[in-house]
């Protein structure tokens, strides 16, 4: 059904007067300009849309507002940093909420991963992560190491770096060559073996040893560094299989490649720990993080490093720049202030701590949707869950817009889709009642569009 057709009649009296000049990303600009999704006000787990109806967020904006919607601590510390200093160039010279934020990171940080490289979003954070491997290898006197592996069903943003290690096809095919000497580990996802699976699959550890197989194919000394997210959310949230991630970084240090996690979603309690890599025991060499940071208030994102790499670049003259890199944005003072607001809420509310106690009652609650019509796989980790719903017959993707637009106009719920798959990812600050909403009306949602 076009989604016009399935819009409330009052929809269109709340839009602005001209939604064209807006070129949506990662939208159907011409269904949505028909029935705009707009929201105009957020608090805690709800949002309020132009015609005034209220919506349980069950994605906590888009995997970021870990900390819940507008909350007042944050909302103050940015009002406070606005109004006392706005922008300090941020070459050759700082501010010091920079140097806390960067010190509270990597402290919750496992292992050695202790200095940050500040940008501004997710796909920036990948681009920076990938850079400073290749100038890793290059000042170590190994510049042969060029290659980058990335995985199938991986999503890294949208930066060249990203989409040439990431391994979803729309966002590839289009964007010609991509970057040289790329190459992918198969995805750990098979239905067949793993369906309806709370937490970590069983079956797939060994899907790893094909990081053997490419290295004997282009051999270690030309390859740079291996990217993978702990927990793949944008492909609909398949969580690496058991032991999978410790052979990953057993076979990394076989060959001196770097292991970079994408924790740009799992970062900061999703899966209970502030990083994946602490939930499955395995340090990789760099971490990339954003939206948990500030729980979605203002663009942050970033790069922990390990001293080991951080201390390679320190050498040479001290009046030189080290690393030929950087963002005007990188440690922006708003993001700081509200980055370290935010790190304030989920200490004092024990916010990491909450997402692991309620993980079992989320998965339960989540798996109670199999056997409605037209799932076909559940999975869930942490307070993460991804639903598969068949195709419809008309082509991939239509089912899933349907229940995207059922969840908006008519079930009083903002879920994501991604093709055919429903993702939730509700806030940390969830409680019992709102799991059992969200599920509820993810049900009405599965039964209207089945
Ligand atoms: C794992 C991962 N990496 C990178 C990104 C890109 O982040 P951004 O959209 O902030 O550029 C995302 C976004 O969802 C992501 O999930």
């Amino acid at each position: 059904m076009p989604a016009a057709e399935t819009a409330p009649a009052n929809a269109s009296a709340v839009v602005p007067n001209d939604l064209e000049p807006y070129w949506m990303p990662f939208t159907a600009n011409r269904a949505f300009k028909r029935s705009p999704r707009l929201v105009v006000r957020a608090k805690d787990m709800r949002v309020t849309t132009a015609d005034g109806r209220t919506l349980i967020d069950a994605i906590a904006g888009m995997w970021c507002c870990n900390a819940g919607h507008n909350r007042d601590p944050i909302v103050a510390a940015i009002q406070r940093q606005a109004a006392e200093l706005d922008y300090v160039t941020a070459f050759q010279h700082s501010h010091p909420a920079a140097f806390e934020l960067a010190g509270r990171i990597a402290a919750l940080a496992p292992g050695d991963l202790d200095h940050v490289f500040f940008c501004n979003s997710g796909s920036e954070a990948v681009d920076t992560a990938l850079k400073i491997a290749l100038a890793y290898h290059t000042i170590r006197g190994q510049g042969a190491r060029t290659r980058l592996i990335g995985r199938e069903r991986g999503y890294h943003g949208v930066g060249f770096g990203g989409i040439s290690v990431g391994g979803i096809v729309p966002n590839r095919k289009m964007f010609g060559t991509l970057l040289a000497g790329v190459d992918h580990l198969p995805t750990t996802y098979d239905r067949e073996r793993q369906a309806f699976t709370k937490g970590e699959p069983e079956w797939g550890a060994h899907l790893a040893d094909e990081l053997e197989r490419i290295v004997g194919l282009h051999d270690a000394s030309t390859i740079a560094a291996v990217i993978v997210e702990p927990m793949a959310g944008s492909t609909g949230v398949l969580p690496a299989p058991k032991g999978y991630l410790q052979r990953l970084r057993q076979i990394c240090d076989r060959h001196g490649l770097l292991l970079i996690f994408d924790e740009v979603i799992t970062g900061f309690g999703r899966l209970g720990p502030c990083f994946a890599a602490e939930r499955y025991g395995v340090l990789p060499d760099m971490i990339t993080f954003a939206k948990g940071v500030t729980s979605g208030t203002v663009p942050m994102g970033g790069v922990l490093v390990r001293k080991g790499i951080f201390d390679a670049f320190m050498r040479g003259p001290e009046h030189v720049v080290e690393l030929f890199h950087g963002y005007t944005y990188s440690a922006h003072p708003l993001a700081c202030a509200a980055g370290l607001a935010t790190l304030d809420l989920y200490r004092d509310e024990k916010l990491f701590e909450r997402a692991t106690a309620l993980e079992q009652k989320f998965a339960d609650a989540v798996m109670s949707l199999q056997g409605l019509p037209g799932v076909l796989d559940i999975r869930t980790v942490g307070l993460a869950a991804g639903i598969d719903l068949a195709p419809h017959p008309d082509g991939p993707g239509k089912r899933g817009y349907a229940a995207m637009d059922e969840g908006f106009f008519r079930q009083d719920a903002i879920v994501r889709v991604s093709g055919d798959t429903i993702a939730l990812s509700p806030s940390l600050i969830v409680g019992e009642d709102e799991i059992g909403e969200i599920v509820e009306k993810t049900a009405r949602i599965i039964r209207a569009v089945g």
